[in-house]
C-alpha cells in the first residue's frame, strides 16, 4: 500500500485517485475549488462518467479515498504526488497554458517536508517536466528536501475512463531518475500491462504523438468519406474493408462530424504549435485540423442543398455531447452546427440524454442566440414539425427509435446522419430523404427490398464473408 495524493479532481485526477484507491492505496484528492470538494464529500461527482460513482463510494466507505482543499493535510507522509490539473489552450494560437500545472507545483513545494515523487499526468508541452522541477526547486521551504519528477501520461477516454485505467494498453513513465520511475512502476504492477520506462521528454512526446495519430486517422477517413461521397462508394464499408488489414486496424476509422472533446483538438494544436515554434512546418497536423473543421460544415452544405434557405426552418438536433456516454461539451460539433444554422435564421429543437445542462452553458458561452433553441426531453419532440433532423452524437438510444413515428411527425422528411448510424435503404423505406457522411449512392439502389439477399451480397462485401 502506498500513500498517494492527486492534485486536481477533474477527469484524469478523479479517475486516477479513485482507481489507485481501489487498488489498495491510501489516496487523498486535492482541489482548490471548495464547492467541488464539498460536493465530492457528499458523494456528488463533478462529471458524468459511467461506473465512477460506485467506485468512489466504495473507496470512501473503506476510508482509502478522501477529498480536501488543504495541501498540507494531503501531502503529509505522502510518497507519490500526482499532478492532474488541466492544460487548456493558451492565448497563443495553440500553446498549452501551463498556469495550473505551475501553480500546483508551487503549492506542492510550499508544503513538502520530506522526499516525494511528483508524477505529472497532465498533458504538458515537451520539456515541461523540467519546468515543474524548477518551480518546485525554487519554492521549497527548505533546501535539503529532495524530490523526483516523473512523467506518466494518461491515455484514458471519457465515457470508459474507469475501464481504461484498469486495463491500459501500456503505462508510460519518463524520468531522468530511473529509480523514481521504477518506484512509480510498482504502483501499476497489478494491472499487468506493459510498462515502458523512458526519459522525460520522450514520455511527454508519446502522449502528443498518440493523440495526434488518432486524430489523423479520423481526419484521414473523413477525407476518404468526401471522396467516397463524390465517387459513389460507401465509407462505412471502406473502413471495414481497410480494417481487416492488421497493419491498419478498424479502430478510429468512423467517418462523421470529426473529433471534438478536451483532448484531440487541444493536443493537435499544441503539437503543431511546438513544431512551428521549433522552426518546422507540420503540414500533416495542419491538414488534420483543417479537415476536422470542414467536416462539421458539410452538415450545413447538406441542409442548404436539400432545404434551400434555412431561414424560418426548424432543425432537430439529436445529441449535444462531443461523443456518447459523457456530458462533455468541449469542442463538440453540436456547438458549431447550432451556431451556424441559427445564424442563418433557423430555429433548433435539441435533445441529449445527459448533456442538456452542459449543452445550454456551452451554447450560451459560444454566443448562440438562445431564443432560437428549444431543449426537448425526448427525441420524438425534437422531430415534431422539423424540416430536417440531424444526428450529431451517436447515443445508443438513437439507434432504436421508432423512425416511422419520427418521419410522420416531421414537416419535411430530411435526415442528416452525421454519425452514420443508419442505413440509407432502411431510412428511405420509411420515406426519409437520407444523407449520411461519405456514403455515396452511385451504385446503391434507392430502396433495397429486404428479401433480396443476392443484391445484399453484391452490395455488401462484409456480409458475403460470413
Ligand atoms: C482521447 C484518447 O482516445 C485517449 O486515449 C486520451 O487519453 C484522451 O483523448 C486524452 O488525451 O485525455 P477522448 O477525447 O475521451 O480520448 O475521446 P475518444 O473516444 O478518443 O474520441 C475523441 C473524438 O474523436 C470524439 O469526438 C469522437 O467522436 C471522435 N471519433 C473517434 C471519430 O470521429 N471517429 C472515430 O472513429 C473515433
Amino acid at each position: 500500500m502506498a500513500i498517494v495524493s492527486v492534485i486536481g479532481t477533474g477527469y484524469v485526477g478523479l479517475v486516477t485517485g479513485t482507481c489507485l484507491a481501489d487498488m489498495g492505496n491510501q489516496v487523498t484528492c486535492v482541489d482548490i475549488v471548495e464547492e467541488k470538494i464539498e460536493r465530492l464529500k457528499q458523494g456528488i461527482l463533478p462529471i458524468y462518467e459511467p461506473g465512477l460513482e460506485e467506485v468512489v463510494e466504495r473507496n470512501v466507505r473503506a476510508k482509502r479515498l478522501r477529498f480536501t482543499t488543504n495541501y498540507h493535510e494531503a501531502l503529509e507522509q505522502c510518497e507519490f504526488i500526482f499532478i492532474a490539473v488541466n492544460t487548456p489552450t493558451g492565448a497563443n494560437q495553440g500553446s498549452a497554458d501551463m498556469r495550473y500545472v505551475e501553480s500546483a507545483a508551487r503549492n506542492i513545494a510550499q508544503e513538502l517536508d520530506h522526499y516525494a515523487i511528483i508524477i505529472n499526468k497532465s498533458t504538458v508541452p515537451v520539456g515541461s517536466g523540467d519546468i515543474v522541477s524548477r518551480v518546485i526547486y525554487d519554492n521549497l521551504k527548505r533546501s535539503d528536501i529532495r524530490f523526483s519528477v516523473v512523467s506518466n501520461p494518461e491515455f484514458l477516454r471519457e465515457g470508459s475512463a474507469v475501464l481504461d485505467f484498469q486495463n491500459p494498453d501500456r503505462v508510460v513513465l519518463g524520468s531522468s531518475e530511473p529509480e523514481a520511475a521504477g518506484a512509480v512502476a510498482r504502483l501499476y504492477l497489478s494491472l499487468r500491462a506493459p510498462i515502458m520506462i523512458t526519459d522525460l521528454y520522450t514520455a511527454e512526446m508519446i502522449k502528443y504523438a498518440s493523440n495526434a495519430f488518432l486524430a489523423t486517422k479520423i481526419s484521414f477517413i473523413n477525407e476518404i468519406a468526401q471522396i467516397c461521397e463524390r465517387l459513389g462508394a460507401d465509407v462505412k464499408e471502406v473502413a471495414v474493408g481497410m480494417g481487416y488489414d492488421k497493419r491498419i486496424g478498424r479502430a478510429f476509422l468512423d467517418a462523421g462530424l470529426g473529433y471534438g472533446g478536451s483532448c484531440f483538438p487541444k493536443d493537435v494544436r499544441a503539437l503543431a504549435y511546438m513544431a512551428d515554434e521549433a522552426g518546422l512546418h507540420p503540414q500533416l497536423l495542419h491538414a488534420v485540423m483543417d479537415i476536422n473543421h470542414d467536416q462539421r460544415h458539410h452538415v450545413i452544405d447538406k441542409l442548404t442543398s436539400l432545404l434551400g434557405t434555412l431561414r424560418n426552418s426548424t432543425i432537430g438536433i439529436l445529441g449535444l455531447a462531443f461523443k456518447p456516454n459523457t456530458d462533455d461539451m468541449r469542442e463538440a460539433p453540436a456547438i458549431d452546427i447550432i451556431r451556424w444554422v441559427t445564424t442563418q435564421g433557423a430555429s433548433v429543437q435539441v435533445y441529449d440524454p445527459v448533456a442538456s445542462e452542459t449543452g445550454r452553458e456551452a451554447l450560451n458561452l459560444a454566443g448562440v442566440y438562445m431564443d432560437a433553441v428549444t431543449f426537448n426531453t425526448t427525441p420524438y419532440e425534437v422531430a415534431q414539425n422539423a424540416d430536417a433532423l440531424v444526428i450529431v452524437t451517436e447515443w445508443n438510444e438513437f439507434k432504436s427509435l421508432n423512425m416511422q413515428q419520427i418521419r410522420n411527425s416531421m414537416h419535411r422528411p430530411v435526415l442528416i446522419d452525421g454519425r452514420n448510424i443508419y442505413e440509407a435503404s432502411d431510412m428511405e423505406h420509411y420515406g426519409f430523404i437520407y444523407r449520411g457522411m461519405g456514403r455515396g449512392t452511385a451504385a446503391a439502389p434507392s430502396i433495397l427490398p429486404p428479401e433480396d439477399i443476392s443484391s445484399l451480397v453484391n452490395r455488401r462485401p462484409t456480409l458475403s464473408l460470413v
